[in-house]
């Protein structure tokens, strides 16, 4: 029975019935005027949030008890959203597609590269609006651990921002300002793991009772070592293995990252509400849009590689029931570094009805486009994309050719295991090129977590180095290197619903001075490309004729492009076109508009992929307005934007 202030006690959620007693409970902890609001949406999320918990937790003989203080404990939190966030979340609830809209642009920065302080960040508002941004993915800004910290992915505390950023108060202001600029901000929610200094981790230390059990700790180390037999390895080399053994616990911590990162329980109910707690209370202070850190890992299971567990899901959509309720206008975005394969269900692409995320990032889709550009051939791309299950009304992909992690190659393994080595050679050769001489053009990326007896596993550096942007010896811009840049990112201002800069790409921000980069404590090769927002840069890129310029001169009018673009809104379906030109990729979205990308160092005659395009029409390329004509050429590392004439010339 759950026990409801002022009603007495009421039936468990078993059955509709019971449902709505709950949803009575709910709408009596909201304030009046807000009571009518939760009951429609009640009807609709409330079986679905009641259904997921009881696939997670239904077994329990306190499962009822649970259900109701999980709900009731979440609702407590949504009483006190703001006048102007319920505002938002009104109007989202009227336009639940509003993310898909084609103008949608994703930028992602550490708060101290890019700006000192959160306050800083105001300043850099102007900077974000140039570029055409309405999203801002702001890496870890919560209080992180003392030291080491994953670049912030070790969270100390959800309820305070760390010292050196800010405070809550900065963090309101800001959300305020990016909102009246027409900009939401995206907040990092690291929910596998907690750092070690995180106050239930000290609990657990201490032996306070409870807090040991929202951890996974075994005594001695056999089981750890069952487990292993079938894990993988995120951080080969600088962290193997999954436990990490702590004195004070007398035993084995399920650690997937670092040691310090200690992951969550999520089989005990206590976890999930709190997490749940702490997720809504940030969305009170303004963040409109969750990244999910390290979704897949959520849920264990002997014998399995514990990465996209049914249970998993199930989270997710208990999570995506809960915002849905109590903050409709949040949008939850999975961090999901997993095969393609694996990836449409994170966004509800799957059998079941009850939706997930809104968002996630295609991995498989960034790692192909550099697998592409360094083999001439655009034939891995269309198999992933191939392989991608075409995105509902109200969900979609986040495009991407940089971010602040390596470029993982592992999630390609399947689109080439039709391969003899499984593909180990082709990666092997591609990070290769990234990290060094070819064709007279010097890449400077590094490798990670690479070497030993493992397979090749990631590549870092910014995308400036990655592409060779700048001449190797005399170090002015290579035209040559800005179409390889403007190729990609086309590539991925067209190829999903939002595409995302990383911090710096977008004036051709080199890597970070190597000497710096390994003095950074933790010594991870990541921070190759974490480098600082350069004042220099931000300043030569409104002067024309410099390389800044022309690079963010470049990535904008994609930008532009694209906004103006129908075809190009989240939900319009993309079609491969199979190109007879292997060097070629060509794919449609919807029905008027054609993207044709050239992945090889050689011009390529359009004749052959010329019988592609609906002969219907008569085609320009929206990039430049000029008409495609068969006997055209797409030259090297360039691409072409096929729309239907009347289109770019007004008479549509
Ligand atoms: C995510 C982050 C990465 C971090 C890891 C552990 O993958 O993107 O930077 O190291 O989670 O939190």
């Amino acid at each position: 029975m759950i026990q409801c202030e002022g009603q007495g006690a009421v039936p468990a959620p078993g059955g509709v019935e019971d449902v709505e007693a709950l949803l009575r409970c709910l709408c009596l902890r909201m304030p009046r005027g807000r009571q009518s609001s939760m009951q429609g949406r009640g009807r609709r999320w409330l079986p679905l949030l009641v259904r997921a918990l009881r696939r997670l937790y239904g077994q329990r003989p306190d499962f009822d008890h649970w259900v109701s203080d999980i709900v009731l404990g979440a609702a407590s939190v949504a009483a006190q959203r703001g006048p102007a966030l319920l505002e938002l979340d009104a109007a989202r609830e009227r336009a639940p597609g509003w993310f898909l809209a084609p103008g949608r642009l994703a930028y992602s920065a550490y708060v101290d590269r890019f700006a000192g302080t959160l306050r800083g960040v105001e300043a850099r508002i102007g900077h974000l609006k140039a570029l055409g941004v309405d999203y801002l993915h702001l890496l870890p800004f919560l209080r992180a651990r003392a030291g080491e910290n994953d670049g912030g992915f070790a969270v100390a505390s959800f309820e305070s921002i760390e010292p050196r950023l800010g405070t809550l108060a900065d963090l309101e202001r800001l959300c305020a300002s990016l909102r009246a600029a027409g900009i939401s901000l995206c907040s990092d929610f690291v929910l596998n793991h907690v750092a070690d200094d995180h106050p239930w981790a000290s609990a657990a230390k201490q032996g306070v009772p409870g807090y040991r059990e929202r951890f996974l700790v075994f005594e001695d180390e056999a089981t750890p070592r069952h487990y292993e037999r079938t894990l993988r390895q995120v951080f080969p080399q600088s962290a193997p293995g999954n436990f990490s053994h702590v004195p004070e616990l007398g035993g084995w911590v399920w650690t997937t990252f670092y040691p310090y990162q200690w992951d969550l329980n999520y089989a005990n109910p206590a976890v999930f509400r709190d997490m749940l707690v702490a997720l809504l209370r940030l969305a009170n202070h303004g963040v409109e849009i969750f990244r999910l850190d390290s979704a897949p890992f959520l849920w264990k299971r002997l014998g399995t590689d514990c990465q996209n567990l049914p249970e998993v899901h199930w989270i997710l959509r208990a999570l995506r029931a809960a915002v849905a309720l109590f903050a409709p206008g949040v949008l939850l975005k999975a961090e999901a570094i997993v095969t393609t394969g694996q990836l449409a269900r994170y966004i509800g692409l799957d059998d079941d009805p009850s939706p997930q995320c809104h968002l996630a990032y295609h991995s498989s889709l960034m790692a192909a486009s550099w697998l592409a550009l360094t083999e001439g051939s655009g034939r891995i791309v269309e198999r992933v994309l191939a392989a991608t299950p075409p995105t509902s009304r109200l969900a979609g992909w986040v495009t991407y050719t940089r971010c602040h992690d390596d470029i993982g190659w592992n999630v390609l393994r399947p689109e080439l295991s039709d391969e003899p080595d499984g593909g180990e050679a082709r990666l092997r050769r591609a990070a290769g090129r990234l990290c060094g001489l070819e064709d007279g053009r010097r890449a400077r990326g590094q490798p990670f977590q690479t070497g030993g007896q493992s397979g090749v596993h990631g590549t870092n550096g910014m995308l400036a180095d990655l592409v060779a942007l700048r001449e190797a010896h005399s170090g002015r811009l290579d035209p040559l290197g800005l179409r390889r840049m403007l190729l990609l990112t086309g590539l991925s201002m067209t190829s999903g619903a939002v595409p995302l800069v990383y911090m710096g790409d977008e004036l051709g921000l080199t890597n970070t001075d190597w000497s710096e980069a390994t003095a950074r404590p933790g010594q991870d090769g990541r921070e190759l490309h974490r480098p600082w927002m350069s004042e220099t840069a931000l300043a030569r890129r409104c002067e024309p004729g410099t390389l800044e310029h022309r690079v963010f001169e470049g990535i904008r009018h994609l930008a532009a492009v694209r906004a103006r673009t129908a075809s190009l809104a989240g939900d319009v379906r993309l079609r491969i076109r199979p190109s007879p030109v292997e060097a070629l990729l060509v794919f449609e979205r919807g029905e008027a508009f054609v993207f044709l990308g050239n992945f090889c160092g050689e011009a390529v005659a359009l004749d052959p992929a010329w019988a592609l395009l609906d002969a219907a029409h008569e085609w320009a390329d929206a990039l430049t307005g000029a008409p495609i004509a068969p006997d055209g050429v797409i030259d090297a590392w360039s691409q072409c934007w096929a729309v239907p004439r009347a289109r770019t010339d007004g008479q549509a």
